[in-house]
């Protein structure tokens, strides 16, 4: 019987005692951006990738891109899903921000909860020049 007592004290106390980490955990996880869709991207239902390869690699991919269009002057990227898409980052119906409309609510958002700031934006502008 006493033991039990103990037990059920140790398991309160435990629960006590790590509810701080547990709240954080499910606030840090709902406050983490799900980035929405919006502008024609809402529309169109192919990404370059699929989302959670664009979410996890579209730096490199941007990288790629650039290199082909400024070494190779290729700048029509056939995707997996066999769609093509305008090598750039904001110039063309095809381009990241020519169908992410939003450039503040989809990349920055997202890239603000990240703590990541992208110094590409010293040169290109948003949405559709080039310095
Ligand atoms: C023709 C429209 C279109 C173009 C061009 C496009 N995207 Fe997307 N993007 C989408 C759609 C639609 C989704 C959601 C795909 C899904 O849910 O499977 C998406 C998803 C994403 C995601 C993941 C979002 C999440 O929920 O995690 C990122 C990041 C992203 N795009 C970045 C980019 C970047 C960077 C480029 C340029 C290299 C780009 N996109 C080009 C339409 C586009
Ligand atoms: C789902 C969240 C998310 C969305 C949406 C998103 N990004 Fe990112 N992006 C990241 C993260 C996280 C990093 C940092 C990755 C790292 O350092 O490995 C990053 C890094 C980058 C980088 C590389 C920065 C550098 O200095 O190397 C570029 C360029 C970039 N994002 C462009 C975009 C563009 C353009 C869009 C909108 C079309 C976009 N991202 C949308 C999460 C996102
Ligand atoms: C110092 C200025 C500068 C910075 C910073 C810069 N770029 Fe560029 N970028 C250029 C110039 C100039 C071109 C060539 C434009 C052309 O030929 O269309 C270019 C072309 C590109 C292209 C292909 C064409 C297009 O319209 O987008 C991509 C993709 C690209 N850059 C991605 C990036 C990314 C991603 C970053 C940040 C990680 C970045 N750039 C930072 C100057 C810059």
């Amino acid at each position: 019987m006493n033991k039990n007592y103990i037990i059920a004290g140790l398991a309160i106390f435990a629960i006590a005692i790590l509810s701080p980490f547990w709240f954080n955990m499910v606030t840090t996880i709902q406050a983490a951006p799900e980035p929405e869709l919006l502008g024609k991207a809402k529309t169109e239902k192919k990404c370059v990738l699929d989302k959670y390869e664009m979410r996890a690699n579209h730096m490199s991919l941007l990288d790629e891109w650039r290199d082909s269009v400024v070494r190779d002057a290729d700048r029509i990227y056939t995707a997996a899903n066999g769609h093509s898409f305008n090598m750039s980052l904001s110039t063309g119906e095809n381009s990241c921000l020519g169908c992410h409309e939003d450039k503040a609510k989809f990349c920055d958002s997202c890239h603000d909860y990240a703590s990541v700031d992208p110094y590409c934006w010293e040169c290109h502008t948003n949405p559709k020049e080039i310095q």
